[in-house]
């Protein structure tokens, strides 16, 4: 046996059906109203602008890298300059030593001696921008001064026979020589340091710069794709449950306004007018059910009428044959078919007039005898025998008596439909079966419903009636009834043994003498 088990679907039926009944209706209006300003009144932050700062992000980003790659190059290659200067000076003035040596030792060089130190203060002199940029100003200037000394020592020294100064001018030179070359292999040392870890920063710079920007790549992309597709998802709930006839308006989930807000704004409207035309709808729907439920109430109507011409005829001709007993009995039974006709009247009014949902202390029995004797001509017509279980001791139910009419009326129009002549419908009361709530089955020994449409049977507008001729909202607006009192509507059917349509109705909180005294 299929049994249909309320879904999402139906439960948002639920709340279009709560909205038609609902007092409140005209808050929705309000409701739609505050939902389109709050969607747009938000400070706009579109997608593209969002994409745009962060490829502008990504931009500054890469734009510093490359900068300081830039700064740390040009650092390396004035550090290359000097370093070539560095050891051409070098090797010049370690020639000039090697000739100064054989000059104090043997007399001899002394020529190629100024000529290797004249060429590296030559050096100096031509490459003293790129030397000052990485010893600074000071060392260079005491680099010259050294360099100079050297040269003019050795000048000196030339002319010089007196062996006393002679000793004096060596040790000079010595000195000098010496500080001249060591000041650029200290410098050398360090610069040589200095580039290589300037290059393998630079390379961990890089290495993680890319990285970075991978790893942004895909934390934004995730970011955006996320997002989108989300808000994509939202949105697809969106028109999922708009399709089951929730029309509750989308309200803002995010900060800002951006282009799904204008989506979700086009989507409200659309759903407002769809609710408006919906509304229609119901109402038709009623107004067919109404249609059908009146031709069945004018033949009702007809035998009460009938037996009050036939007594009050009797009465009028038998005036002063009959006893008073008799006439008092056939007033009573006059009075009786007055109330008989009376009732009838009164549900039809009741089942047309639109009223607030008022909420009490209802008697199952008795608004399952009313409906039942509402339709009695419609059974009558197609020999349909209805009948009814009603323990005893059924406790109240909370619930709409117009409301509560207008499900059953809905639920054994429905069977009346699929039972052939001759058929049966069952109404079978049960206060035992679910704590605190009181079941009604609607029976009927009909064709039952197909496996594959049971679960779309709540939809608004499903039907299989041929066009025109349902509406497709029967179902819809008796389970919404139904839930909006606290109870549930669902049915279970074999096909080929009938449908059993199972209301539950929450007994009331209202102890039965009191609300009997209202
Ligand atoms: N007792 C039943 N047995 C078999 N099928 C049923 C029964 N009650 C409802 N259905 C199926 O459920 C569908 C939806 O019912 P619902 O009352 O919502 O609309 P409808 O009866 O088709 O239209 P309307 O109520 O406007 O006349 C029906 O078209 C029918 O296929
Ligand atoms: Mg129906």
């Amino acid at each position: 046996m299929a049994v249909e088990t309320p879904n999402r679907a139906s439960e948002e039926s639920a709340s279009l059906s709560g909205v038609l009944t609902d007092p409140g209706w005209n808050g929705r209006a309000e409701y739609e109203v505050a939902a389109d300003e709050a969607l747009r009144r938000r400070p706009t932050l579109t997608v593209r602008n969002r994409l745009m700062l962060m490829l502008s992000l990504f931009f500054l980003l890469s734009l510093a890298v490359t900068i300081w790659s830039i700064h740390t190059l040009s650092t390396v290659r004035d550090s290359i300059l000097f370093l070539e200067v560095a050891d051409d000076y070098t090797s010049e003035i370690q020639q000039a030593r090697r000739y100064e040596k054989n000059y104090l030792l043997y007399d001899t060089n002394l020529t190629d001696a100024l000529q290797h130190a004249s060429a590296a203060q030559r050096l100096a002199r031509d490459n003293d921008g790129k030397i000052r940029k990485v010893m600074g100003t000071q060392a260079v200037a005491a680099m010259h001064q050294h360099l100079d000394e050297y040269h003019s020592l050795m000048v000196r020294i030339g002319d010089t026979k007196t062996p006393g100064t002679r000793a004096d001018l060596e040790a000079q030179i010595r000195y000098h020589g010496n500080e001249a070359g060591e000041f650029a292999k200290r410098f050398v040392t360090t610069e040589r340091a200095k580039v290589e870890a300037r290059l393998s920063l630079a390379q961990r710079v890089l290495f993680a710069s890319i990285g970075g920007v991978l790893l942004l790549t895909v934390l934004v992309a995730n970011f955006f794709a996320r997002r989108i597709t989300s808000t994509l998802r939202r949105f697809a709930e969106h028109t999922n449950r708009i399709g089951h006839g929730d029309f509750t308006p989308i309200m803002p989930m995010r900060k800002y306004r951006d282009e799904f807000t204008l989506l979700a704004v086009a989507i409200n409207r659309m759903v407002q007018e769809l609710d408006r035309r919906h509304q229609i709808l119901i109402e038709s729907h009623k107004l067919r059910a109404l249609g059908t439920l009146v031709a069945g109430v004018a033949h009702e109507l007809n035998n009460p009428l009938n037996n009050m011409m036939l007594t009050a005829a009797i009465l009028k001709e038998q005036y002063d044959e009959l006893s008073d007993e008799d006439k008092l009995e056939m007033v009573d039974d006059l009075i009786g078919q007055t109330e008989r006709s009376r009732k009838i009247v009164r549900n039809l009014l009741d089942f047309a007039r639109e009223s607030e949902t008022k909420l009490e202390a209802l008697d199952l029995a008795e608004i399952v005898d009313e409906t039942a004797h509402l339709l009695g001509n419609q059974l009558k017509v197609k020999k349909v025998k209805l009948s009814v279980v009603v323990p005893q001791g059924v406790p109240p139910v909370h619930g709409d008596q117009q409301l509560l009419n207008e499900v059953l009326m809905n639920l054994i129009i429905n069977a009346l439909h699929v039972v052939a002549e001759g058929g049966e419908i069952k109404i079978v009361v049960d206060p035992e079966r679910e704590d605190g709530f009181v079941a009604l089955d609607v029976i009927d020994n009909g064709p039952g419903i197909p496996n594959h449409i049971i679960g779309r049977i709540f939809d608004p507008f499903f039907t299989t009636k041929p066009k025109g001729t349902g509406t497709g909202l029967g179902l819809s607006v008796a389970r919404g009834i139904v839930q909006k009192l606290g109870g549930s509507l669902t049915v279970a059917s074999s096909p080929g043994h009938g449908a059993t349509f199972s209301i539950l109705l929450p007994v009331t909180g209202i102890p039965s003498d009191i609300s009997s005294r209202t």
